[in-house]
């Protein structure tokens, strides 16, 4: 009845391999072949692939990372040697070679909009499962792996609060979630942050201080601070806003990510601002824990593994029936079919008057603007 592909593309997080086996379990049910790409799309151009059979699938459902390897290579701007190069067509080309019905891809926004600028300049059927700790893919209320990195995160909290307690310490925890608040303020609410600061609203230190002030003198002698790894002060968003040109903007800001000997280490120069400025403003000690890529690890959570297994056998199920280019959202509680064309590009951050913020500020959490 026919093949798919089936790539992981992007930052991984827990519960790719949980999607891999209900896409691939649901598939082979009605009897479709289903192949595995290596590495994202690189796979594709590099025809690097293995084919999955139940044997492969099986025993992964809790297993954190993905089985296929994946990377942030885009078939349209792809590094090959030292060229970057458009490699649209050699993975139009190699989709075609392998027979493929659609090409399945477990990715976030980038891969949402690379696998409709896929279908829409080389003609191939996709398919989308929203991937990301971040929760801002457009058009479904959660992606998978968002539970996972919120539970990991909510922990870190917790932890933080003990030794916070004994040393009489403000923690800031800086908190991954790239443009969007969701992780930080999902996780801050749950883990009882006293100040939870989000890309969504712009913060000012001065607001920050005086609550925190307001918590010593109340007799509370420990603070925690999360910190969203996007947020802007009201500084940044004024010149943002301004004629100051982006090369200058940029040169003034710390840098976050910096390559030493072509490794990456990501610098916690956001959280480590806030620390350094809230200690010299409250005179309380500060420290800074970056949580890192530790949220994107481990196995998923037993709400990820639900919903992974919902969302890839619903898959399998729409691949049977010839429903391509779509992602498989949720809504409500239900798994369904979005035209990807309502998906790729558009970014879902928090809204101003989201539940979740109205119910921070009910438990007198401080959200860094003058509404604190
Ligand atoms: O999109 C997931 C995410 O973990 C973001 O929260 C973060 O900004 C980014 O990926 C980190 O990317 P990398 O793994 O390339 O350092």
């Amino acid at each position: 009845p026919g093949t798919i592909g089936i790539l992981t593309a992007g930052g991984d997080c827990p519960g790719l391999n949980a999607v891999i086996r209900g896409v691939a379990k649901a598939a082979m049910h009605y009897g479709l072949r289903v192949i595995g790409i290596q590495d994202g799309f690189r796979g594709l151009v590099e025809n690097r692939f293995v084919e999955l059979d139940n044997r492969m699938v099986s025993g992964i459902l809790t297993q954190g990372g993905t089985l296929l390897g994946s990377s942030r290579d885009k078939p349209h701007k792809m590094p090959m040697g030292n060229k970057v190069m458009n490699m649209t067509q050699v993975t139009v080309d190699n989709y075609h070679a392998l027979n493929l019905d659609c090409l399945v891809c477990l990715g976030g926004n980038g891969t949402a909009k690379n696998a409709y600028r896929l279908h829409q300049q080389g003609g191939i059927n996709v398919m989308v499962l929203p991937k990301t700790i971040d929760n801002d893919v457009a058009e479904t209320d959660i992606t998978f792996g968002f539970d996972s990195a919120m539970g990991i995160a909510t922990e870190a909290i917790d932890r933080l609060h003990t030794t916070a307690t004994s040393h009489h310490r403000i923690i800031v925890c800086e908190i991954m979630g790239h443009d969007a608040g969701w992780l930080c303020l999902g996780a801050g609410i749950a883990g009882g942050a006293d100040v939870i600061l989000i890309p969504e609203i712009p913060y000012n230190l001065d607001a920050v201080a005086r609550s925190l002030l307001v918590r010593q003198h109340s007799g509370k002698r420990f603070s925690i601070i999360a910190v969203a790894e996007g947020i802007r002060s009201v500084q940044e968003v004024a010149a943002a806003a301004s004629s100051v040109p982006r090369k200058r903007r940029d040169k003034d800001k710390e840098v976050v990510h910096q390559a030493v000997d072509g490794v990456h280490l990501v610098q916690e120069a956001t959280a480590s601002r806030v620390a350094r400025e809230i200690q010299q403003r409250t005179g309380v000690e500060a420290r800074v824990t970056s949580l890192g890529h530790v949220q994107r690890g481990g196995p998923p959570s037993a709400f990820d593994r639900l919903l992974c297994t919902r969302l890839g056998t619903m898959a399998g199920h729409l691949l049977a029936h010839r429903k391509y280019n779509v992602m498989v959202g949720v809504k409500g509680t239900d798994c369904v079919p979005v035209p990807l064309g309502k998906v790729a590009g558009i970014k879902r951050t928090v809204p101003r008057d989201h539940d979740w913020i109205k119910t921070a500020r009910l438990v007198a959490t401080c959200l860094g603007d003058e509404e604190s």
